[in-house]
C-alpha cells in the first residue's frame, strides 16, 4: 500500500508518519528528514539542498526525483511525507510506479488553520539524529534539548523561523496546492481536519487508512 500524506508545514505529517509507521509496519518516507540527514552528513546534495531549505524554498525537482526513486517499492508499504510537493513531482511518482505493481493507494489530506501552524511551528524542536519532532509547548523532551527517543540533541529548525516559515506557507500554496488538484483530478483524495489531539488525529488517520477508501472526500 502506499498512502500520501499532505498538508501545508507543521500539519503534523511527521508526528502522525512515525505513528502510523509504528502501528502498521509500513515505512515512513520524509524527503525533508531524508534532505536534514544529508545536509548533516555534508555531502553534495545537502550542501546543496541546505541553501534553499533554510530559506524556506523548495529544493529543485530533479535532485528531490533521484533521491527518493529507489525507495518507493517497499514490501511493507510506504507512508509518504513532503513528497510529492510539486506537480513534476507527482507525475515523476505516477511513472516510477507504473514500473511496479501498486499505484499510489490513499492521498491524504491533513488541514489545519493557519494560526495554530504558525503556533505549533513557533513550539517545534527537532532532534537532529532521529528527527522526532517535539513541541516545546505540550510535548518537550523530559530532558530540555536530548531526545527521549535517541539521546540525540533536539534544537529549533532553521527554517521554523518566522521569516521562514511565512515563506514556506507561500511555497506550499504555490507549489504544492496544485498537487491536491492534480489527485483530485484522479478522483481520490481524503480530507483530514488534523485539529485536536495528537491522539485524536492518530485515531482518525488510523480509521481512514484501515477503510482503505479510495475516492474524493472534498470539504
Ligand atoms: P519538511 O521537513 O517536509 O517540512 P514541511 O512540509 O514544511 O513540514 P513540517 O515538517 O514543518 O511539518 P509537519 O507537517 O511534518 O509537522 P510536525 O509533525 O513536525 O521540509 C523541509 C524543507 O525540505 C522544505 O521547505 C524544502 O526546502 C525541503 N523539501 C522537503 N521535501 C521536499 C520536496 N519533496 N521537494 C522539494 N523540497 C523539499 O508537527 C509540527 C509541530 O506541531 C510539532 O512541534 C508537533 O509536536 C506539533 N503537533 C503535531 N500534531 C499536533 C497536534 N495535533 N496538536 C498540537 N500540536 C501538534
Ligand atoms: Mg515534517
Amino acid at each position: 500500500m502506499r498512502i500520501v500524506l499532505m498538508g501545508p508545514p507543521g500539519a503534523g505529517k511527521g508526528t502522525q508518519a512515525r505513528r502510523l509507521s509504528e502501528s502498521t509496519g509500513m515505512k515512513h518516507l520524509s524527503t525533508g528528514d531524508m534532505l536534514r540527514a544529508e545536509v548533516a552528513s555534508g555531502s553534495e546534495l545537502g550542501l546543496l539542498a541546505k541553501e534553499f531549505m533554510d530559506r524556506g524554498d523548495l529544493v529543485p525537482d530533479s535532485n528531490i526525483i533521484a533521491m527518493i526513486q529507489q525507495h518507493i517499492d517497499h514490501p511493507a508499504g510506504i507512508l509518504l511525507d513532503g513528497f510529492p510537493r510539486t506537480v513534476v513531482q507527482a507525475k515523476a511518482l505516477d511513472e516510477a510506479l507504473e514500473q511496479t505493481t501498486t499505484p499510489v493507494d490513499q492521498v491524504i489530506h491533513m488541514s489545519v488553520d493557519i494560526d495554530e501552524l504558525v503556533k505549533r511551528l513557533s513550539n517545534r524542536a527537532l532532534c537532529g539524529d532521529c528527527q522526532t519532532p517535539y513541541s516545546l509547548e505540550s510535548d518537550p523532551p523530559s530532558q530540555p534539548g536530548i531526545c527521549d527517543n535517541c539521546g540525540g540533541s533536539v534544537a529549533v529548525r532553521v527554517d521554523d523561523r518566522p521569516e521562514a516559515v511565512t515563506h514556506r506557507m507561500k511555497v506550499y500554496q504555490d507549489l504544492t496546492a496544485p498537487v491536491l488538484d492534480y489527485y483530485k483530478s484522479h478522483g481520490d483524495v481524503v480530507e483530514i481536519v488534523a485539529t485536536g489531539s495528537p491522539d485524536e488525529v492518530f485515531e482518525k488517520l488510523s480509521q481512514t487508512i484501515k477503510s482503505g477508501m479510495p475516492g474524493v472526500n472534498a470539504n
